[in-house]
């Protein structure tokens, strides 16, 4: 007995060809789309980092132009009561000619007052706090604890995304380093210019970045989506005139029992 022999057609060669093409184009647009997402993430992340950077600057520039008076002095009011921590300062309370009664504010207490109204309108928070604090409220959370650590080991900033408050926030610090203006008040708790006085950290809440981030990822999707089933479209359109051109062929030869020595029924041929 003979055994039938499954026949390879050039149809059934090309049929396999294109299912391939069809698997190969669809992993590569989901590879394409995967990769986009990412990057998007990844974009959200430099985003808040910038915001929060800027954030930072411009809170230390204030707090630099605070310092560079050595304090400013401010009306006396239920939020701003002079400040115990500068009780040794000559002069921190002071009355105007006409009666006023002015304290004296340092960089940390306008920066504080600042930080509570930044919250309260935008959402961003600030801190400015110490290893080593003077004012004990001043000490920062387990994150800007390590944070600070990393900045005394030389690091110029640390940045990592968190949950505060149950919602993601970009934070970041960087380090505020003792100049010759901070030595009026900070030289008697032993600082030198140069000294890692502390940081400011900074936070930035992820949400609308990532609303953003999310519209921009339906975009993308979609758009992927149509450039892979115009891909899927071709390449079976294509296959539909390869198929009609293949199995021409493979009738031929059948016709011809020419099939790499097997006629139609698989059997080995005679040789002539
Ligand atoms: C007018 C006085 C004054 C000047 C000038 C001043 N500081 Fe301070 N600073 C203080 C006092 C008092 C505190 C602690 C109490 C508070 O938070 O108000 C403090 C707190 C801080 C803190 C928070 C951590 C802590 O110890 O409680 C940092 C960080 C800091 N100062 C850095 C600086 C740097 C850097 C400069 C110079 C650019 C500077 N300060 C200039 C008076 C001053």
């Amino acid at each position: 007995m003979v055994e039938p022999i499954k026949r390879k057609t050039l149809w059934s060669v090309l049929r396999n060809c294109l299912r391939a093409s069809l698997a190969l184009w669809t992993v590569f647009v989901g590879v394409v789309l995967l990769w986009a997402v990412a990057r998007e993430t990844l974009t959200v992340e430099q985003m808040a980092r910038v915001q929060a950077r800027s954030a930072f600057e411009k809170d230390a520039v204030y707090r630099q132009w605070v310092a560079s008076h050595g304090g400013v002095y401010v009306p006396v009011s239920e939020k701003t009561p002079p400040s115990p921590y500068l009780s040794d300062v000559d002069e921190r309370d002071i009355t105007t000619p006409s009666g006023r009664a002015l304290t004296l504010v340092n960089p940390p207490y306008m920066t504080r007052q600042v930080h509570e109204m930044a919250l309260q309108l935008h959402g961003l928070r600030g801190h400015i706090t110490s290893l080593d604090p003077i004012r004990p409220a001043n000490a920062g959370d387990e994150w800007e604890t390590k944070a600070l650590k990393a900045l005394e080991q030389g690091e110029m900033e640390v940045s990592s995304v968190e949950e505060l408050d149950n919602a993601r926030h970009m934070r970041l610090m960087r380090p505020l380093i003792t100049t010759e203006a901070c030595l009026k008040c900070h030289a008697e708790y032993g600082n030198k210019v140069g000294d890692l006085r502390g940081g400011i950290s900074v936070s930035v809440p992820m949400a609308p970045l990532q609303t953003a981030a999310r519209e921009h990822i339906a975009t993308l999707a979609l758009g992927h989506g149509l450039i892979w089933l115009l891909g899927m479209g071709a390449i079976t359109i294509g296959g539909l005139h390869l198929r009609r051109f293949a199995r021409l062929r493979d009738w031929a030869k059948e016709q011809s029992g020419d099939h790499y020595g097997r006629d139609r029924r698989g059997t080995r041929q005679k040789p002539r």
